[in-house]
Formats: structure tokens, C-alpha cells, sequence
């Protein structure tokens, strides 16, 4: 008799198709530029996260290709076993230089970076208040962390604020997160950052930016949203990724030296993975160069 074990994945394939759901994969047949074919069609490309156009950079790639040259490709093991090689610890001392922070931490992607962050720093009885529109990896790392998740409105402080007095008796800076995208990943606008500064010193809290979308974009140097918006506190936690405006892959935790060691020893999205190939943060030292000493391009942007 034939299994009907996974009859389910049939019907729920179907559902998605009759409903315009289904996903599909499209195919990019050319590096990431203005114009790609997809599907075999030539087209503009105007949804891809390559902002500067680093991801096929004559820099970028020559950075790569040397450092496969002396280290090859894959690295092996976790950065805690064997996989901790010069690019990673030179990455990290240029995002915090970059940053302007204590220290930085690279993380294999921007999803790793929040689920690996969010659920380091609070778990079961604490409490994550979320921007309702944020990014999905930031609501898996709510779920990963087994704290209660209050969401708030888009944007919406009045709420936020309700939400944080209703909340007092419990908040204290290690059992409280508020969390935001800085920009948003499907709207652009940026998140209100110097009243959720405000909030979360006036309540005691954590305060996480994901700067995904606005490292190497945003601000006078392409620092982010803080810099954008001129709010400076060298307590919000902040992470940006590093395939997105800066062409390459992978994601950062910039913050205090405490912070960094902390999630060390406590993130287990960190601990247990094979770290990025050294090619891979030799190319995203060669595109932070570019942001750097390059302005024209974000100018152009
Ligand atoms: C706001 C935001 N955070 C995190 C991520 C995840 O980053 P990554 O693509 O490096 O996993 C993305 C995009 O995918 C994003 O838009």
C-alpha cells in the first residue's frame, strides 16, 4: 500500500497554488547589477539589497580571491573550535572601528545574528516588546527566546510607552528588550530611535537596532540609522548585516566588550556553526574600505 504520509505537503501545495501563494525561485543568470537576467528575460533590477553595487566589485572580488589564495576556501569548524582565522578578528576590529563601539562580533548571517542575540539575552519570564512590522528573524528570535513578546504598532510610542508601564514592576535591564528594525526591511521608514532611546532609559530596558538595511547607507558615513538620526548611546545594542549595502554576506553585533563576550559564551546560533569562510569577511574588509573612502557612492545612491 502507497504511504499517504505526506498527502499533507500535496494538499497544502495545492492550497498555496490556488490561492497565488506558491513560492517559487526565480533564477538570476549574471552577478548582481542594474540589469540581470531573470528567467532568461533582461531585466532592472530594483529589489535587490545591493545598494552601492558592492557585490560584484572589482575590490570586493580581489579581496576574496587573495584571501582564498592564502587561506582557502571553508573554514572548517565553529570560530569556538578551530574556525577562528585573521579575517574574522580583523573584520571584527574594522566593524567596531567602523561602528564606532567597544568590540563587534560576526555572525553567519543577519538571521543567525537575531535569533542568535535575542534569545542570548532574555528567555522564559522575561519580556521583548517588538516593533509589530519587524523583520522576521527578529520574530523568530522572540519565539527562540521564550520571553513574552508584546508588540507594539508600527512606529507607535504612545502604545510602546502603555506597554512599558503596565510592565514596570517586572522591567529590569537583564529580564527587557525593546527590539526594532532601524530601517524597516518592507516599508524604508526609519524607526524613531531617539524616543525608544529615551524609553528604554527611562524604564530600564535593552534596546536592540537591526540595521540591516541602513549599514553603509544611512548617515553622514554610512554608520546607520544612529548616526542618521544623531542619537547617541553607547548602551543600544546594534546589528547590521554585511550582505546587503556592503555586497558580501554574513551579519555583526556592535556593542560593548561585555556584550561581546557575553554572547560568546551564551549564543547558540554562534557557538554551534561553522564560521563564514575567511574570503568572506576579507571581502566585507575591502567593501567597508569602500564606504569608507568612497562617499561618492552612497552621494549617488
Ligand atoms: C531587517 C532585516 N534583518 C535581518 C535580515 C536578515 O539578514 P540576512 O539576509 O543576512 O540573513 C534581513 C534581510 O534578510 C532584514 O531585512
Amino acid at each position: 500500500m502507497k504511504s499517504r504520509i505526506f498527502d499533507f505537503i500535496d494538499e497544502d501545495l495545492t492550497g498555496l497554488k490556488k490561492s497565488g501563494l506558491c513560492r517559487q525561485l526565480p533564477f538570476i543568470d549574471s552577478p548582481q547589477e542594474p540589469r540581470v537576467k531573470i528567467n532568461g528575460k533582461e531585466t532592472i533590477l530594483l529589489c535587490s539589497n545591493n545598494y552601492l553595487g558592492l557585490a560584484n566589485h572589482p575590490k570586493v572580488k580581489e579581496a576574496a580571491i587573495s584571501a582564498i589564495e592564502k587561506y582557502g576556501f571553508g573554514s572548517g569548524a565553529s570560530r569556538l573550535v578551530s574556525g577562528n582565522m585573521e579575517p574574522h578578528m580583523e573584520l571584527e576590529e574594522r566593524l567596531a572601528r567602523f561602528k564606532g563601539s567597544e568590540a563587534a562580533l560576526v555572525f553567519n548571517s543577519g538571521y543567525h545574528a537575531n535569533i542568535g542575540i535575542i534569545s542570548a539575552l532574555v528567555g522564559r519570564g522575561d519580556v521583548v516588546f517588538s516593533d509589530k512590522l519587524n523583520h522576521g528573524s527578529i520574530v523568530d528570535g522572540c519565539i527562540l527566546s521564550r520571553a513574552e513578546v508584546k508588540r507594539y504598532p508600527h512606529k507607535d510610542m504612545n502604545v510602546l510607552e502603555g506597554l512599558l508601564k503596565k510592565h514596570t514592576s517586572h522591567l529590569t535591564p537583564h529580564t527587557s528588550l525593546i527590539i526594532t528594525d532601524g530601517v524597516f526591511s518592507m516599508d524604508g521608514d526609519v524607526a524613531p530611535l531617539k524616543e525608544l532611546s529615551e524609553l528604554s532609559e527611562k524604564y530600564g530596558c535593552m534596546l536592540m537596532a537591526d540595521d540591516a538595511h541602513a549599514t553603509g547607507v544611512l548617515g553622514a558615513n554610512g554608520k546607520g540609522t544612529l548616526e542618521h538620526l544623531g542619537v547617541e548611546n553607547p548602551e543600544i545594542i546594534q546589528m547590521g548585516t554585511l550582505g546587503k549595502a556592503l555586497g558580501c554576506f554574513g551579519a555583526y553585533i556592535a556593542g560593548s566588550r561585555k556584550l561581546i563576550d557575553y554572547l560568546i559564551n551564551k549564543s547558540r546560533p554562534f557557538i554551534y556553526t561553522t564560521s563564514l569562510p575567511p574570503a568572506v569577511c576579507a571581502a566585507s574588509i575591502a567593501a567597508i574600505d569602500i564606504v569608507e573612502n568612497e562617499p561618492q557612492i552612497r552621494q549617488d545612491l
